[in-house]
């Protein structure tokens, strides 16, 4: 018989849900963790060996507890009846009507959770906020929660999620740390005792980190401000490289070496994309506009406008240096990922950049590892000649230009001897990424476009 106590719910089986809820299940088996989502797709998927969302060590770990003490449904009801503790991991994406428009958190998935989770229990819950919110979230939840008409008492956690998609299940096994907010009341404390002994069946106690509800939300979306702000600053230090000759890379490494900097997010690219990082800051800006921040809020907000003028000047160089035009020309994008490891496109600078591209009437040929589903989607209706490839070496056949957007590994490794011949001539490279061997591929004949760093051509 399963211990009533030791049942965990998680609405909302995406990117976070399936595998944070996947991990606690294989590393907790007295527990039973079950996974909702309305989306019946999704659970079929999980409940399949075709997992809906790709991540390297994902399939071995799902397969380990599920059936066993894992279970991926689409009734939410039932999960919130038998369950003790449950988290609430469903889209919070930006709002797009209404007031606060374009920054604010759209909050409408999590409110109608937590009305289901009113409206179904029969006992006392703990309810924890996986999803990133807005700080001072788990105020209007506790309110909403706290209204119901049958005596029982909820409890609101926030346990941020902090796992980086293309790593998401090494860094669920060895996060850096666990965040725990809770009220200060002697419920919100026994709450977070509870959680603690879940994370702790694996994460060391010292890198459980317990505080106030309020700065468990802060800390999250400054905890992503900061890290888009590293990829920011460098790409803007990249513009002024091109213009002067000094190599962005070599200055990454000078500074990264200085311990107080450090040198992790210092590579310069094409942009950050990804679901969380745009809109984690756009809602932070939000909220500083709203307690009347304005220097706050602009200081943010140009960190997301600096991330698409690097899409844009990225687009744009490619425009200039084949001169002046690309209408007509075929550009193989090697990548649409917003990162290597993943197949997430949401946010891509891809997207940004395959528009601009169409937009100067280029014909794409795309190719990526692992998300062609998704880079289909996203260019659907879009007005254009575009053409997806499952072979690298079909999509440049013919091409003026090969644009590289994502850092997956195996572009490394291709036979570029091989792909100069398939392409038209004069050809270019865009390393949007600065992996490949620049020096190698002038040598075989092409025009290399690194990065924040001096072009290679042959006139
Ligand atoms: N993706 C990341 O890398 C990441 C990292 C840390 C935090 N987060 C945060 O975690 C949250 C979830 O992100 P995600 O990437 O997993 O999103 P996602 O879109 O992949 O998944 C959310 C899921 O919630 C489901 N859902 C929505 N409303 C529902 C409802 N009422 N009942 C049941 N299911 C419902 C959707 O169908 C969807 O499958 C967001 O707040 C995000 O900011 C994401």
């Amino acid at each position: 018989m399963m211990d009533q106590d030791k049942t965990i719910l998680c609405i909302g089986a995406g990117y976070v849900g399936g595998p944070t809820m996947a991990m606690i299940a294989a590393k907790c088996p007295e527990y039973k963790v079950t996974v909702a989502d309305i989306n019946a797709d999704r659970i079929a998927r999980w409940n399949s060996d075709r997992l809906p969302i790709y991540e390297p060590g994902l399939e071995q770990l799902v397969a380990q507890s599920r059936g066993r003490n894992l279970f991926f449904t689409t009734d939410v009801e039932k999960g919130i009846r038998e369950s003790k503790i449950i988290f609430v991991s469903v889209n919070t994406p930006t709002k797009t009507f209404g007031s606060g428009a374009g920054k604010a958190a759209d909050l409408q998935f999590w409110e109608k959770s937590a009305r289901l989770i009113m409206e179904c229990a029969t006992e006392d819950k703990i309810v924890v906020e996986k999803s990133t919110l807005p700080v001072r979230a788990a105020e209007a939840i506790h309110r909403i929660l706290q209204s119901n008409t049958k005596g029982l008492n909820f409890s609101v956690l926030s346990n941020p999620e902090f796992l980086a998609e293309g790593t998401a299940v090494a860094d669920l096994e060895h996060p850096d740390r666990v965040l725990i907010g809770s009220m200060t009341t002697p419920d919100g404390h026994d709450s977070m005792e509870r959680l603690v002994e879940i994370y702790a069946h694996w994460v060391p106690r010292e890198k459980i980190l317990t505080t106030n509800v309020w700065s468990s939300e802060m800390s999250k979306l400054v905890s992503n401000a900061m890290l888009a702000q590293r990829i920011s600053s460098i790409n803007s230090i990249s513009a002024l490289c091109e213009k002067t000759e000094a190599d962005i890379q070599e200055v990454s490494h000078a500074i990264g070496m200085d311990s107080r900097i450090g040198g992790k997010f210092l590579r310069a690219g094409v942009g950050f994309g990804g679901s969380c990082f745009k809109k984690d800051i756009l809602n932070l800006v939000y909220l500083c506009e709203c307690y009347n921040l304005p220097e706050v809020a602009a200081y943010w907000e140009q960190v997301v406008r600096m991330n698409e003028y690097q899409e844009r000047r990225f687009a744009e160089r490619i425009v200039k240096n084949m001169f002046n035009t690309v209408s007509n020309k075929r550009i193989a994008l090697f990548g649409f990922a917003f990162k290597a490891d993943t197949g997430d496109t949401r946010e891509s600078p891809a997207i940004h950049i395959s528009n601009l591209l169409i937009g100067e009437h280029a014909s794409l040929a795309i190719y990526d590892p692992k998300a062609m589903e998704n880079a289909r989607a996203d260019l659907a209706g879009t007005e254009g000649k575009i053409e997806y490839f499952e072979d690298p070496y079909e999509a440049v056949r013919g091409a003026h230009a090969i644009a590289l957007i994502t850092d997956w590994k195996e572009f490394t490794a291709y036979d570029y001897g091989k792909i100069f011949t398939l392409m038209e001539k004069p050809a270019f490279i865009f390393d949007g990424r600065n992996i490949l061997d620049h020096k190698r591929l002038y040598s075989i004949g092409f025009n290399v476009f690194p990065l924040g760093k001096p072009a290679l051509t042959h006139f």
